[in-house]
C-alpha cells in the first residue's frame, strides 16, 4: 500500500526536519516551508520546498494532487507510548478515584492492571483484534500514523504472546505503523506475590520467544514503589538489551525511586511518565540523549500534578508526548488533549508540542530515520490541518483540527468523507 501523490500551496509545510531526537532548544526548530508543497512517490517522500521552485518543471502526470490552500502540513504524529490491545473496561474504578480512592489503592486490593489482565486472557484473538482494529481508526482520525503498542495483560506467556500477535495481525489489516513492545513486568500475578524477583527470572524466560519470532521491539517495565525495583528492572532491561531489544521504562510515576537515573545508565530509547523524576535523573537522561516521554493525559486523569517537562526541556532533554491510551490510568486516545495539557499546564510552547509528538515521537521508537519529519527518502506519512498554521493545535482546545490522513503517499483518512 503506497502512493503517488502531491500537496501544493499548504500555507505551512512544518517539516520538523531531522534524523534524531531533538533535545533543548532545538525543539523549537519547525523548519516550516510558506506556500510549500510536498512530492510522494511511491510511499516516500521525493521532494519538499516551495511549491513554485519544486513544481516547476514538474510532471505530475501518475500524481493525486492535493491543493492545501490556506492550511498547514505536518508530519504523521507518532504516540510512542499506549497500551491499546486489552479486553474489558474499568469504568468504575474511574468513578471510585473520583470519590477518592488511589490509582495504587485500587491496584493493591486486586482491581487496576489486575482486572483488565483477567478480561485480556479471556479475551479471543478475533475479539482483541476487532477492538484493536476500532481504536486504530480512532487514533488514525487524530493524524496519527504511528502508534506503539505494549503487551502487559497478561503476565503469563500466553496471554502476552496473544496480545504481541495481535498488534502484528492488526498491522496487516490496518494502515496505522504499529511498534509493539512487551511489558510482561507491569504488575505481579496472585501467585508471585512477593516472590518478585521470580517473577522477573520468568519474564526473562519469555524473551527468546519474543525475539526469535520478531514480535517487539523494546522491552518495558513498570518500575514503581511495591511494583518492581530498580534492581528487577535493572535486571531485566539488560538482560533484553543482550537480545537485541530496545529499553523502555515506567519511570517515576508515582514515587521518585530512581528510574530516570535507571534509564540514563542502562540506556533505554526512553523513560516515560517521570513525574516523580530528580533533577538528577532528568540531567543524566539529557546527557545520555534518554529521550522523556511524558503523558500528561495520565496526570489529568489520575489528577496528579504533571511531569517537569518546562524544566527538562530547559535542561537539555528530548521531550516526547503520547497518550498513554489504557484501559485504567488513561482512558483517552485523543491528541489534542494531549497538546493542550502539554502547553497550558506543562508550559510547552506550541513549537516544542509539536516536535515532541513527531520527530522525538519517533525517535522514542527507534524510528526517526525513517518517520517523524517531511524530509525527503521518510516515509509519505501527513497530516493537513483544516487551518492555516500548527498554532491551531493546542489552540483549538480538545477539539480535532486534522482534516485529511495520508499514510506512505494515500489518503487514509478524510473528515470530509
Ligand atoms: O502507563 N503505570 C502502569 N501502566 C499503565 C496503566 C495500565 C493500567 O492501568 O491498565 C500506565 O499508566
Ligand atoms: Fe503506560
Amino acid at each position: 500500500m503506497s502512493g503517488n501523490l502531491i500537496i501544493k500551496n499548504a500555507s505551512q509545510v512544518v517539516t520538523c526536519s531531522g534524523f534524531k531526537a531533538k533535545q533543548g532548544k532545538k525543539m523549537s526548530d519547525l523548519g516550516i516551508i510558506e506556500e510549500g508543497a510536498v512530492i510522494i512517490q511511491d510511499g516516500i517522500i521525493q521532494d519538499v520546498g516551495k511549491s513554485s521552485e519544486i513544481l516547476k518543471d514538474f510532471n505530475t502526470e501518475g500524481f493525486e494532487v492535493i491543493d492545501a490552500k490556506n492550511k498547514a502540513v505536518l508530519p504523521g504524529f507518532v504516540d510512542s507510548h499506549t497500551h491499546f490491545v486489552f479486553g474489558g473496561y474499568r469504568p468504575d474504578e474511574f468513578a471510585w478515584r473520583l470519590r477518592g480512592d488511589s490509582y495504587m489503592d485500587i491496584m493493591n486490593r486486586g482491581g487496576g492492571i489486575a482486572n483488565s489482565v483477567n478480561a485480556t486472557r479471556d479475551a479471543s484473538k478475533l475479539s482483541l483484534v476487532d477492538s484493536g482494529l476500532k481504536r486504530l481508526d480512532s487514533m488514525l482520525a487524530f493524524g496519527v500514523t504511528t502508534v506503539e503498542g505494549k503487551s502487559g495483560y497478561g503476565l503469563e506467556r500466553d496471554t502476552e504472546i496473544k496480545q504481541l500477535e495481535v498488534m502484528k495481525e492488526l498491522e496487516k489489516k490496518h494502515p496505522m505503523d504499529i511498534v509493539s513492545t512487551f511489558l510482561g513486568a507491569h504488575a505481579t500475578p496472585p501467585q508471585f506475590k512477593g516472590k518478585e524477583d521470580d517473577f522477573i527470572d520468568h519474564i526473562i524466560d519469555m524473551l527468546p520467544e519474543v525475539v526469535e519470532k520478531k514480535l517487539a521491539e523494546f522491552c518495558d517495565v513498570f518500575c514503581e514503589k511495591n511494583v518492581f525495583s530498580l534492581e528487577q528492572s535493572r535486571r531485566l532491561l539488560l538482560r533484553a538489551k543482550e537480545l537485541g531489544l530496545g529499553a523502555k521504562i515506567h519511570a517515576d510515576e508515582i514515587v521518585q525511586l530512581g528510574g530516570a537515573e535507571l534509564a540514563a545508565e542502562v540506556g533505554a530509547v526512553s523513560a516515560d511518565h517521570l513525574l516523580q523524576a530528580s533533577d538528577l535523573g532528568i540531567k543524566n537522561m539529557a546527557e545520555k540523549g534518554v529521550v522523556a516521554t511524558l503523558l500528561p493525559g495520565t496526570a489529568f486523569s489520575l489528577k496528579e500534578s504533571y511531569a517537569r517537562g518546562r524544566f527538562m526541556i530547559d535542561q537539555g532533554c528530548a521531550v516526547a508526548l503520547a497518550t498513554d491510551f489504557n484501559p485504567g490510568s488513561c482512558f483517552s486516545e485523543s491528541i489534542p488533549l494531549v497538546f493542550a495539557l502539554a502547553t497550558l499546564y506543562m508550559n510547552l510552547s506550541p513549537e516544542e508540542a509539536i516536535t515532541a509528538l513527531t520527530i522525538n515521537g519517533a525517535a522514542a521508537v527507534n524510528r526517526a530515520q525513517s518517520i517523524g519529519s517531511i524530509d525527503q527518502g521518510k516515509l509519505g506519512d501527513l497530516v493537513i490541518l483544516e487551518f492555516p498554521s500548527y498554532r491551531f493545535i493546542p489552540y483549538h482546545v480538545g477539539v480535532n483540527t486534522v482534516e485529511t490522513v495520508i499514510k506512505k503517499g494515500k489518503i487514509v483518512f478524510s473528515k470530509e468523507k
